[in-house]
Parts: C-alpha cells; structure tokens; sequence
C-alpha cells in the first residue's frame, strides 16, 4: 500500500490569495452562466437569406451546438422568435411552427402567421420531400465533443411579407431557445459576412444574399434546477462507503407519489401512467432524491498504477438517457492509461491543466443509460498511472474533485467524509482543501 504522501508546500502569499479566492468564490452562486470547464460554449444560431421570393426570401436556418459535453435530448429543442415587421411563414422543410396563429386574413394559407413563432424539429421518419440536409432528429441535438456529425440541426423557412432586398429585410428579434425547458438565453441576432457554400468538388461556391448569427448560452442558474446527480465514494482501503449527501436533489416528503418504493408492486402502472410526457423525473426513493448518482470507487492499488471504478446508475424510471456522458476532474487524467468500456476525449479549456476528461458511452453498447431498474446503470474502469510526484491515497486525493453528469455539477460529499487510510488523523481538513484551492488559484490567474 502506498503512503509516501508528501506536505504540499504552499507558500504564504499564495496561501492568502487562496483564501481570498475562496471567499469569493462562495458569494457566486454555484451555477454561473459561465461554465469554467467550457468557457466557449454556446448554440449558435445561423439564418442563411438564399433566394428572394415574390414577397420575401427563403432562408436556411441551422443550430450548431458548440458545447464540448451539453446536449439537447429529446423531447428536443424549441426555436422562438418575435418578427421585426409583418413576416408570415409560407411554408416549411425540415420543421414546424407549433401553431399555426391566425391566419384569417390570406386566400392562400401560410404555415404559420403568429407574430412570436416557435419552431421544433420534425421526428424521424419524416417524408423525404419535406426534410432537409440535417433535420428530423426529433429536436436531439448532440454535443461537439461527443458527436460532431449530430451536432447540428437545420431547417429551410419561406418568409413573405419581409422585403426582397438586403436593405428591407430585417432581423428577427428576441431570440429563445427552449431544450425544452429553460435554461439558454439568446443574445441579439448580428449581422455576419454571407455564408459561402462549396459545390461538392470544390470547383464553385456560392454565397447567401445575407447571413446573421445568435448566440445562446446555458445557465443552471437561469435553468432553475435544482441538483440532477450526485457522487458517492468507496475505496479498498476502508471498507466505508460515503453515499451521497443527504437530500442532495430534494428530501423524500411525505406526498404518495414523490417518489417510487424500489420493490413497489404496482411500479409498472406508475410509470407508464399519466404524466407519461411530463419531463419531471419519477425518482426512486433514496437518501439523496437523485435522479442520477456517480459511485467513484478506488479499486486496485498496483506497483505502478491504481485502478478506479465509475458506476453511473439511474434512479429516474422515466428517463432513458440517451448519449450521456460525464465530466471529471481529477488531476491522474494527465496519467490516465487505460479507460476500458467508455470513450473518452481530454478536455483542455486553458491549455495547459490537463486534468479534465469527458467520458460517455460507446456507441450501441452503452451510450443508452436505462431507466431505473435492474438494467439502469453503466459501468467502466480507469487504469492511472502513479506520478511519484504528486499520488498519493492520504486525505481523499484519490476521489474527484468535481463530476458533472450531461453537464450539470453533480453534489460530492463534504471532503472531511471521505474515506481515510486507516490510521490516518481525522483532522486532515485544511489540507485536505490544498488541491481544491491549487486548481482555483490556476482557474483564476488563467481566467483573467
Ligand atoms: C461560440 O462557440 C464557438 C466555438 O467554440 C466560438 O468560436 C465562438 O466564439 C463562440 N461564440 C461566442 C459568442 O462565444
Ligand atoms: C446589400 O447589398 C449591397 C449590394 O450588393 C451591398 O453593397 C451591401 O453591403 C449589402 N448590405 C448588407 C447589409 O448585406
Ligand atoms: C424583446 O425583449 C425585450 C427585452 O426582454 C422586451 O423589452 C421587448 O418588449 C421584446 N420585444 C418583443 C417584440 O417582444
Ligand atoms: C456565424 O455562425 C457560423 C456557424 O456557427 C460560423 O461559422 C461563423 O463564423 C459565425 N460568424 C461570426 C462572425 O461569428
Ligand atoms: C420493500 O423493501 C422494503 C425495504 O427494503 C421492505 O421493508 C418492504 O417490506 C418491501 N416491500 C415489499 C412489497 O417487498
Ligand atoms: C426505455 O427504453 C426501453 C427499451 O428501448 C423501453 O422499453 C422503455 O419504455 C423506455 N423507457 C422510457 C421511460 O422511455
Ligand atoms: C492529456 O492527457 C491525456 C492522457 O495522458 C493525453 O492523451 C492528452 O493528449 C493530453 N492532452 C493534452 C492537451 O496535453
Ligand atoms: C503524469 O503527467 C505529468 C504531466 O503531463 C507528467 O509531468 C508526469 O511525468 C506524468 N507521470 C507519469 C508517471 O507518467
Ligand atoms: C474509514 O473512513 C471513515 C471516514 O469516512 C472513518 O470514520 C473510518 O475510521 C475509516 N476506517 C478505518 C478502518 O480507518
């Protein structure tokens, strides 16, 4: 067993700066709109004018989803905007407006003549003659990182009443983006240099008459949600598992219905019972009330390396999560070897701390996390190798230091719970935060 754990030296005036970085960073609310692990990330909302109609223009609108880890799982996304002036919809491929408004004034009648449009993806299996390049996925928008090829998603809209020249058509306004609850705010549309299209052997391009872009951006914070997922802890050298915190997701009351005895019998009949739509989760009752919990288990010590085992298990019964995927940080994952079972793709948001990594199921195997029940979880081992430098099993450095389940931070157990080495002291607290405060020195010198 290892224990050549060695004092981390930290020198006072860092020390200070820590403690002021601390104090700080426990005024934020937990869930800023900024996502420090992928400070770029955002849906990009780009609307190409193609071809000018009688009365307006044809465009092309696509969302490209350039977010390393968050995605948008079905029930799908939703697309609203207000019109600038009087612009109808005369037809659509590709998608739909949910209604169609009031039409009554037109002979001929448009697809949709609301002032405030909103716009959803059509489902798979749509005719031909109405999709487009990219569509009908049912609104499922895949992240960058995870599945590029599914990342974006577009929609061809013919919009009369709106002007013909690049001088008369004007932007739609205030831009949301449902997924499909809330969660991403649009900022206003900017008008960008046209879009240049190739021809497939690369010989001619074309371009749009014009072209804007919007950008919308996630909060937890604006998403008003409370925790999805929280982390538990094991390790070989005690024999106590830390579960999650208590009411990590909310606390079991009383109200039948809150949540579902694991052995109910009449389990089947709730689930598929009304509110069959709802996109509330139907959780099984436990201490935390998590749809979700990630068991982190330190499994193997070897000569050179050490082995972890990841459990994600899903308490949710009406919820099969499609394309899951996590996101850790522990600082091993610059010496990780082997990841069996699950892909994995290092995420580097400064360039230079290479201790975050986004895990996710391989695909037709394990990318579909089952509802609750026997089949609801997925399971994967990492082999790290042992930087003499810095490992150590002494004052919880083998567990995690943050997890977030489809991109949302999951609750950990307070450090001084975590599992110790057998006569190790209990009062390992202060040093126990030295990592902790290290990765947010380094988070914030780089984020100025
Ligand atoms: C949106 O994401 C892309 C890709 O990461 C990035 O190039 C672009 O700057 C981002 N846009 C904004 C407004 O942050
Ligand atoms: C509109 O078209 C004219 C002529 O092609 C061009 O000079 C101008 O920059 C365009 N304006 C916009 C807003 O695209
Ligand atoms: C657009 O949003 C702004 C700010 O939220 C609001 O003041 C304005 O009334 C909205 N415009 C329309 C047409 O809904
Ligand atoms: C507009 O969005 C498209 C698609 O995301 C992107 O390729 C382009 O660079 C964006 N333009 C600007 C000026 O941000
Ligand atoms: C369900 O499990 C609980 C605790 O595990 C037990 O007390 C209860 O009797 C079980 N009910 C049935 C119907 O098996
Ligand atoms: C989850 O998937 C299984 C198998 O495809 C299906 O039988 C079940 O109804 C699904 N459950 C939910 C809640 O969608
Ligand atoms: C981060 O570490 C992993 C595993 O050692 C390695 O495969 C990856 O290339 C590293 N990434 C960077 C940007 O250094
Ligand atoms: C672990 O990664 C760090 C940073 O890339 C490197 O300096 C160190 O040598 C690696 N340790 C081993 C044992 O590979
Ligand atoms: C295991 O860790 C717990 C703290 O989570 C501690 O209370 C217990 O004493 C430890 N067991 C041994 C054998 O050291």
């Amino acid at each position: 067993m290892a224990r050549q754990a060695r004092p981390v030296l930290v020198p006072p005036l860092v020390a200070s700066v820590a403690l002021l970085v601390l104090a700080f960073s426990s005024l934020m609310p937990s869930s800023e709109a900024y996502d420090p692990l992928d400070p770029n990330g955002n849906i990009t909302i780009k609307w190409d004018v193609l071809q000018w109609t009688p009365d307006g223009y044809l465009a092309v609108v696509s969302l490209y989803n350039y977010q390393q880890y968050r995605h948008i799982q079905s029930p799908g996304w939703k697309l609203g905007w207000v019109w600038a002036k009087k612009e109808i919809i005369w037809a659509m491929n590709g998608g739909q407006a949910t209604e169609q408004g009031d039409c009554s004034k037109f002979k001929t009648i448009p697809h949709c003549c609301k002032k405030d449009p909103e716009i959803v993806d059509l489902l798979p299996g749509t005719p031909y003659n109405l999709q487009i390049a990219n569509c009908c996925r049912g609104g499922v928008l895949n992240s960058w990182a995870q599945d590029p090829a599914n990342s974006v998603a577009s929609f061809q809209v013919s919009v009369g009443q709106a002007g013909t020249t690049n001088k008369t058509v004007q932007m739609p306004k205030n831009f949301t983006l449902k997924a499909p609850g809330p969660g991403y705010t649009c900022g206003q549309a900017k008008l960008v240099t046209p879009t240049r299209f190739f021809s497939p052997d690369g010989r001619r391009t074309t371009q749009a008459h014009m072209t804007w872009n919007v950008t919308c951006t996630y909060s937890q914070f604006v998403a008003q949600r409370s925790p999805t997922c929280c982390v538990s802890l094991s390790s070989f050298y005690n024999n106590t598992i830390v579960n999650c915190p208590t009411c990590s997701c909310g606390c079991q009351d009383n109200k039948p219905g809150s949540c579902i005895k694991g052995n109910s019998t009449y389990l089947s009949s709730v689930v598929s019972g009304n509110n069959k739509d709802s996109l509330a989760p139907l959780v099984q009752c436990t201490s935390h009330m998590c749809p979700i919990r990630v068991h982190w288990h330190v499994k193997v010590n070897y000569k050179q390396y050490w082995r972890v085992k990841i459990t994600v298990t899903n308490f949710n019964y009406r919820m099969n999560y499609s394309q899951w995927n996590l996101v850790t940080q522990h600082p091993s994952f610059d010496n990780l070897t082997t990841i069996f079972s699950f892909n994995y793709k290092s995420l580097n948001p400064y360039g230079v701390i290479n201790d975050t990594a986004m895990l996710w199921g391989i695909k037709y195997y394990n990318d579909l996390l089952m509802a609750a029940g026997p089949d609801g979880n997925v399971q994967s081992e990492l082999l790290f190798k042992k930087d003499p430098n810095t490992f150590t099993f002494q004052k919880g450095w083998a567990f995690p230091r943050r997890i977030y389940f489809n991109g949302d931070n999951c609750v950990m157990p307070p450090p001084d719970a975590y599992p110790w080495l057998p006569n190790a002291s209990p009062r390992v607290m202060p040093s126990l935060l030295l990592p902790f405060v290290t990765i947010w020195i380094a988070m914030t010198f780089l984020m100025v």
